[in-house]
């Protein structure tokens, strides 16, 4: 869990520093950590290229505290990057969202960023609709306001290998930056090639009879009860059950924290932060492949025993000290492919010579191709990949460092209204479990937790995970006469399980709701249709006007929603017509592209257009906010 960096203080506001260096400002977008790791392996480069350059690394939110500041600021950087990810239904990750809205929606501006010499570099997956995206439009939007394009934007695609992506635009962009930030003297000397520096920490070792271990979660509340994922709050799982019947050989999890006391709000349609531990099997397996004992207590530091740091692109060390065992747990990245920075550190410390070989290969430019095949392709994750290289152990402050990196939160879209459910939030999770191409067994790291959960209601001694909440615009109309349509299969039902307990409260309250329908999509009656009672039990309550279901795997063809969507054209196009809403939740990659292209086809006939009328009819309920969509 990352402390916040510290803003850039107004002496580093001018073009050119005190020691006569030029500076140069990386900022990133980043929801995962991708982007701010290659905003760090940027500066790092930088600085090793170029003796002139003073570089920044900015978390985007960090910068300026209002869109003034952001201004005043922007207007005297003279040279930056921005390395930004797009994710979801083509949004900017959250550290981004402040700049963006405020960057891409002050276009009639002037141009006023001429002083301004940029490169985007975009972190993003061709299997989505909006690929990229961010990047895109905040390339364009630069030039149209006036600041120069020092290269193409680069557009990272993680669905391939985006690490190559990445590479190739430094490539690029050297030559660029050469005639920036060479000094006369060497200017026509040709630059060596870089090799990045292995990051590590300095590791202390402690004595568990000496040293207090706390959970450093419950230290980490910022004072004023506004938890974040920098400062998530440890809450007890109160409720877990199976939603799924035994009949299914898949497993679907409905899990409730207990949020009472802690100061923690959400709105219905917000989304939750889960911070879930490894399982222990995994735990041992890491420990063993490292040669150390789980109850090792060690602690992290990023300064010399003089004081003196160790270097900028150390990632913040998690806090310590703690057990070998629960580093493992809580921090580390274990079942991911690895990343090629992985392989190298791993090699530097491989003592079987044509094992340090091998993962140099695999990290290398000749070694891509494998790379993609028996890493990514395979799925092969960074324990199985050290199992394959058993004399590479690092020691811990080079395996934390370089080699694992840190667990990410895992968001899941709350299935309850906080009207109904003012002390619990409720998540519908779909147990991650499957073989990969190597015969191993993936299991999700938080799916995976949820289905192992201990609830309070069945045990004194249950489970906890740090969570926050995180804001979204999937919201209800405000005026609930207002018509919804609601399509989510699978667990795509989650925000509107929330959606329909919002309006059970309202109607109790007293309000007039508009009609409603939800579409939702399972295999199979007997075995996957989650929450069938409560779904028919808003329907008597007059909380939905209809429940229209789709089973997938009981008749000869698929039946998908949209097929009912289909069936159902005329009422869909006309409760949209009265200045209905429309939601979607679920897989981006299939179900919400194709309910998308079934939305088209429904405006299309229904209102007799050709095609690009339809497109523009639908853009334009987009932009209303009337077409809403939470998807992954
Ligand atoms: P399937 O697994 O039988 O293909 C929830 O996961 C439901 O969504 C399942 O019934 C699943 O069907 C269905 N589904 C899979 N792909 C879909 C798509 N592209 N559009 C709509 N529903 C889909």
């Amino acid at each position: 869990v990352a402390p916040k960096p510290v803003s850039l203080k107004d002496e580093d506001d001018d073009a050119v520093t005190a020691a006569g260096k030029t500076k140069v400002t990386i900022f990133y977008g980043t929801q995962t950590g991708t982007a701010e790791g290659f905003a760090k392996a940027l500066a790092e480069e930088i600085k090793a290229r170029y003796e002139k350059a003073a570089v920044k690394v900015v978390d985007l939110d960090d910068y300026a505290a209002d869109d003034e500041q952001y201004e005043e600021k922007l207007k005297k950087e003279t040279l930056a990057f921005f390395m930004v990810a797009t994710y979801g239904d083509g949004e900017p990750t959250d550290n981004a969202a402040r700049f963006y809205k405020w960057f891409t929606e002050g276009n009639e501006r002037e141009p006023w960023l001429q002083q301004l010499t940029y490169g985007v570099f975009g972190l993003g997956n061709r299997q989505y609709e909006h690929f990229n995206k961010i990047a895109k439009v905040l390339d364009e939007q630069l030039v149209e306001q006036g600041a120069k394009r020092l290269i193409e934007v680069g557009l990272g695609d993680d669905d391939q290998c985006i690490e190559d992506d990445f590479a190739a635009w430094r490539e690029w962009l050297w030559p660029e930056l050469d005639q920036l930030l060479r000094d006369e003297d060497d200017a026509n000397t040709v630059s060596t090639p870089y090799t990045a520096a292995i990051p590590e920490y300095r590791v202390v070792i402690h004595d568990p009879a000496v040293v207090h271990i706390e959970d450093n979660y419950s230290n980490m509340t910022n004072g004023n009860a506004s938890y974040d994922i920098h400062h998530p709050c440890r809450v007890n799982v109160a409720v877990q059950r199976e939603l799924h019947t035994p009949e299914s050989d898949r497993s679907c999890i409905h899990l409730e924290f207990d949020i009472s006391g802690t100061g923690i709000i959400y709105e219905t349609g917000d989304h939750v932060g889960v911070y879930a531990d490894n399982c222990i099997e995994t735990v041992e397996e890491g420990a063993r492949l490292l040669g150390q004992p789980l109850d090792l207590l060690f602690s992290l530091h990023t300064d010399n025993e003089d004081g003196t740091p160790l270097g900028s692109s150390l990632p913040p060390p998690f806090p310590g000290p703690c057990t070998l065992r629960t580093a493992l747990g809580r921090y580390a990245d274990l079942l991911n492919p690895p990343r090629k920075a992985s392989l190298i550190a791993l090699a530097a410390h491989a003592t079987e010579p044509a094992e340090a070989e091998k993962l140099k290969f695999l990290s290398s430019p000749q070694g891509k191709d494998e790379y993609a095949q028996w890493v990514v392709g395979s799925q092969r994750s960074l324990l199985e990949v050290m199992a394959e290289f058993p004399s590479a152990k690092p020691p811990l402050g080079v395996f934390f460092a370089a080699v694992a990196p840190h667990l990410q939160p895992r968001y899941y879209s709350i299935s309850s209204s906080p009207r109904f459910a003012p002390h619990r939030v409720h998540v519908t999770c779909a147990l991650v479990y499957g073989p990969t191409p190597t015969g191993r067994i993936h299991r999700g790291v938080c799916s995976t937790w949820m289905k192992n959960a201990v609830p309070s209601e069945k045990s004194h001694d249950c489970s906890s995970a740090p969570i926050f909440i995180r804001q979204s615009n999937f919201k209800l109309p405000t005026d609930p006469s207002i018509p919804v349509i609601m399509i989510g299969p699978g667990t795509g039902l989650a925000p509107f399980r929330g959606f329909l307990q919002e309006r059970m409260a309202l109607k109790e309250d007293g309000a007039q709701l508009g009609p409603s329908l939800l579409f939702f999509g399972c295999r199979n009656r007997r075995m996957d249709f989650i929450y069938e009672d409560e779904l028919n039990n808003f329907v008597e309550q007059g909380a939905l006007s209809e429940l229209i279901v789709a089973f997938s795997r009981e008749g000869p063809q698929k039946e998908y929603v949209q097929h009912k969507m289909m069936d159902k054209a005329a009422e869909v196009w006309s409760l949209i017509s009265k200045g209905g809403y429309l939601y979607v939740c679920g897989d981006a990659k299939g179900m919400a592209r194709d309910v998308h292209r079934t939305l088209h086809t429904i405006v299309q006939e229904q209102e007799g257009v050709d095609s690009s009328k339809a497109e523009s009819m639908v853009k334009k309920l987009q932009m209303d906010g009337r077409y809403l969509r939470d998807v992954w």
